[in-house]
């Protein structure tokens, strides 16, 4: 089983933790993985279980491998090589856990976003090669939503999962990212309900989600166990994996491999 799933929404609704949940579900099962962490915060070791202690530097910030490959220094403009070499970079430079890899990008600048300097063309080159050739199930991270995807790229990348929480910023902005991975061809468009507190808050999610056409993949109750566990610094999946949103997230998974299953 191969597929690119990335995981978006606004900032604090729980994409590092259901993004790093899945990449050591799917590594449980046998299955290659590789997660990517493409959010400037760079937490996803966190909930994978990996120390940040022991954490390579973000590519973003490999001075040596951006001149390299790019012919220029990092942090300069000028001429530089648009497609540098990447496909040796995911092997070189990973980490494991249990079987599941993660690879941390560091900060892409968008091409709007001022600058267009040798290291974004890196990551972007990386990014494209990771979801358009590696053939592995790989679990992307985002800022937000999908702004770093060309429309090249974007066609590569077999679902995204927007999460959410109660609430209608969370929900307008979901919406906004669904149209956004609607004109960039990604073909299936999940919606997950995370830290649902009651009854009231998960009939806001079902209701709005089929107001605005949105298919919901799941909820996720808000549990205080994962809390604890960031607290603790332990990943949720090695602290409290049988807490009722590690065993939500086991559903959203099962359904995930039935609408992936070919
Ligand atoms: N279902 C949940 N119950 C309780 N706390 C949660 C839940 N999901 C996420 N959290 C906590 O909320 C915070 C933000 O989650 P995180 O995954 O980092 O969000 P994001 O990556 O979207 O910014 C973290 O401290 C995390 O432990
Ligand atoms: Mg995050």
């Amino acid at each position: 089983m191969s597929f690119k799933l990335a995981i978006v929404g606004k900032g604090g609704v729980g994409k590092t933790f259901l993004a790093g949940t899945l990449a050591r579900l799917f590594a449980n099962d046998g299955k290659n993985v590789l997660a990517v962490d493409a959010d400037p915060n760079m937490n996803l070791h966190a909930t994978m279980g990996i120390p940040k202690t022991e954490l390579p530097t973000p590519i973003g910030e490999m001075k040596e491998l951006i001149e390299e490959r790019t012919g220029v220094p990092a942090g300069t403009s000028g001429m530089f090589v648009l497609n540098p070499r990447v496909d040796d970079i995911p092997e070189r430079f990973h980490i494991s856990r249990d079987g599941a890899k993660l690879i941390v990008l560091g900060t892409i600048e968008t091409a709007g976003g001022g600058c267009i300097c040798p290291e974004s063309a890196l990551l972007r080159a990386l990014l494209s090669h990771i979801i358009l050739k590696r053939d592995e199930i790989v679990i992307i991270d985002f800022y937000a939503g999908l702004e770093h995807l060309g429309r090249g790229t974007s066609k590569g990348v077999d679902s995204m999962i927007t999460v959410v929480e109660p609430g209608t910023r969370s929900l307008d902005l979901a919406r906004r990212i669904n149209s956004l991975g609607a004109s960039l061809a990604v073909p299936r468009r999940y919606v997950v309900g995370n830290r649902i507190s009651n009854e009231q808050e998960e009939n806001f999610i079902v209701n709005a989600s089929t107001e605005f056409d949105l298919e919901l993949l799941g909820i996720i109750p808000r549990d205080p166990s994962i809390i604890e566990s960031d607290i603790k610094g332990i990943a949720p999946i090695d602290f409290a994996p049988e807490s009722p949103a590690l065993l939500a997230i086991k559903k959203i998974k099962y359904t995930l491999e039935k609408r992936l299953a070919p």
